[in-house]
């Protein structure tokens, strides 16, 4: 099965990913984390990316396509893709088309997380992540147990440098311009679940796994 899950910046879509992706053997793959792994190793890529992602912008689609695309082919043969983060814009869907064609295989269903953006704000600004396992809290809605420590591997936390408000709004800017058209795109070849972003993380994933017909 392969899915897209969309939505605006802190709607929880890395969230629910890894949860979803976890529980039902499917490859999870993001090309936010894949840029972030590649601007702290300080390769080609990572040079080519930071300035966008620390501005909000997107990075342009040709890089973003070449670093989907190859993941993708790595991935043949598996139960099927958790897509969280691309694509982005109108070209993207169409490469991911071809992509998954390439391999007789075809998307099954895009999840779309709907909440207001003030909330989207509210929780990118107080968003904290792990800076050696990745794992996501954020300060009030799900802090660790002890303050800048990662619960599960004691790593030092960290706030990302595009979770700022400035950066947080921009980013939600871009996303209604560049990103949002995905919904009818999406919508008009009948692919579009609409599911409620807000409430707590349980809440929301229940309501994912019903929509795309797997039980939680
Ligand atoms: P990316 O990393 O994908 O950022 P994003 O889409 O802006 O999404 P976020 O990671 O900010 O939010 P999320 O929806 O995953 O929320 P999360 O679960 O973390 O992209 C970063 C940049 O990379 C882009 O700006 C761009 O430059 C570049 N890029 C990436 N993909 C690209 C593409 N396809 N094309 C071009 N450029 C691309 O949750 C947020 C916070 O809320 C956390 O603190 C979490 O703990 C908390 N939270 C989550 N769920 C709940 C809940 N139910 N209740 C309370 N709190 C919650």
């Amino acid at each position: 099965m392969n899915i897209v899950i969309m939505g605006p910046p802190g709607a929880g879509k890395g969230t629910q990913a890894v949860r979803l992706a976890e529980r039902f053997g499917l490859l999870h793959l993001s090309p936010g984390d894949l840029l972030r792994q590649a601007v702290k190793d300080g390769t080609e890529l990572g040079r080519k990316a930071k300035d966008y992602m620390d501005s909000g912008r997107l990075v342009p689609d040709d890089v973003i396509i070449a670093l989907i695309g190859e993941r993708l082919r790595e991935a043949r043969g598996g139960r099927g893709v958790l897509l969280d983060g691309f694509p982005r814009t109108l070209p993207q869907a169409e490469a991911l088309n071809r992509m998954l064609a390439e391999s007789g295989q075809k998307l099954d269903v895009v999840v779309n997380l709907v909440l207001p953006e003030e909330t989207a704000v509210r929780r990118l600004t107080g968003r904290r992540v792990c800076r050696r396992c990745g794992a996501n809290y954020h300060v009030v809605y799900n802090p660790p147990a002890v303050e800048g420590v990662c619960d599960l591997c004691g790593g030092p936390l960290y706030q990302r440098s595009d979770d700022t408000e400035e950066t947080a709004r921009a980013r939600l800017e871009v996303y209604r311009k560049e990103t949002e058209p995905l919904v009818a795109y999406y919508a008009a070849r009948g692919l579009l679940r609409d599911v409620d972003g807000t409430g707590g993380v349980d809440e929301v994933f229940g309501r994912l796994a019903e929509t795309v017909g797997l039980s939680a």
